[in-house]
């Protein structure tokens, strides 16, 4: 799948686009089959809800997992990503959010970029999100909701933001004594968007939660402003998110780096998987096993 110049446009212009159908169910059905191996390892790159049952994310799968070192390689994900960032691209970050039916819980509202550039000293804005839904994604079970546009403000004042936040909300406990990472990834975010910003943003932008058919892919902006509700449905709201950087935007840390799963090092420009070759089970076989870094 190729992007066409108007999508590419639409893109520029709203800062998100949405392709249906761009991944065949067969796809889908083996990439959800390994979810409950995923989200069963134990370890820091899996994040919880509060319940601290229910999982809300994996990171960094591409790494470890045949499967999803796959999917990054998957034409239909890497040369769109390689349009929108007009290079060559590595992952930069690999994530599976889970939204689970009925306990799946808010992201707050926020922009991606300034996480990246505080937490990871990333250069520039070169980079994008690719999202695979891997299941139907509707107006009941919290869709990605955006300010379509508000990606054309650049990265809006975090410490301003900051202080407006204060103001407005309390903080909350699960993850009090956990390391600084930690609440980037929590339902509690680092560098949320005041309601203040918010309104604003909205009353000149309007807003859109895209529904879209499993199968879908979501293309988002880094800088547009962006959240999503709870999951109010017996549904779950499964997405693969990946973020595609350019090979010459590679993050300079001033502190120490945050975890490899949560921004991976391995920088080398991704090859797309050869013509023909999908995710699909008679693909997957053993001859076809990609050298994922252990
Ligand atoms: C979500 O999964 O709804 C939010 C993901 C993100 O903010 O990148
Ligand atoms: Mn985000």
């Amino acid at each position: 799948m190729l992007l066409t110049s108007e999508q590419l446009a639409t893109y520029d212009e709203q800062g998100y686009l949405v392709v249906p159908g761009a991944l065949p169910p067969a796809a889908l059905a083996s990439i959800r089959r390994e979810l409950p191996t995923l989200f069963a390892e134990e370890g820091p790159q899996r994040v919880m809800e509060k319940d601290g049952r229910a999982v809300r994310s994996v990171y960094g799968c591409h790494r470890h997992h045949d499967l999803c070192a796959r999917l990054v390689r998957h034409p239909s994900l890497l040369r769109a990503a390689e349009a929108l960032v007009r290079d060559r691209v590595y992952v930069y970050q690999f994530k599976i959010n889970a939204k689970a039916a009925l306990v799946g819980d808010v992201w707050e509202w926020h922009q991606d970029y300034v996480f990246w550039l505080r937490e990871d000293g990333m250069p520039a804005c070169r980079v994008t999100n690719v999202v695979l839904c891997l299941d139907d994604v509707t107006e009941f079970n919290g869709p990605l909701t955006f300010v379509p546009g508000s990606h054309r403000h650049g990265v809006i004042d975090p410490a301003r933001e900051a202080d407006a936040v204060d103001a407005e909300v309390g903080q909350i406990d699960t993850y009090r004594n956990s390391p600084a990472w930690i609440s980037n990834l929590t339902a509690t975010l680092k560098y949320s968007l005041s309601s203040r910003t918010i309104t604003a943003l909205v009353e000149r932008h309007g807003l859109v939660a895209p529904k879209a058919e499993a199968g879908s892919l979501i293309f988002f902006h880094p800088n547009i402003a962006h959240a999503s509700g709870i999951n109010l449905s017996p549904f779950d709201r499964l997405l693969a998110l990946v973020t595609y950087n350019s090979v010459h935007n590679q993050p300079a840390p001033s502190g120490p780096r945050r975890p490899e799963f949560l921004v991976s090092t391995d920088v080398a420009p991704l090859e797309a998987l050869p013509d023909g070759e999908g995710l699909e089970p008679a693909t997957v076989s053993a001859a076809a096993t990609l050298a994922v870094r252990k």
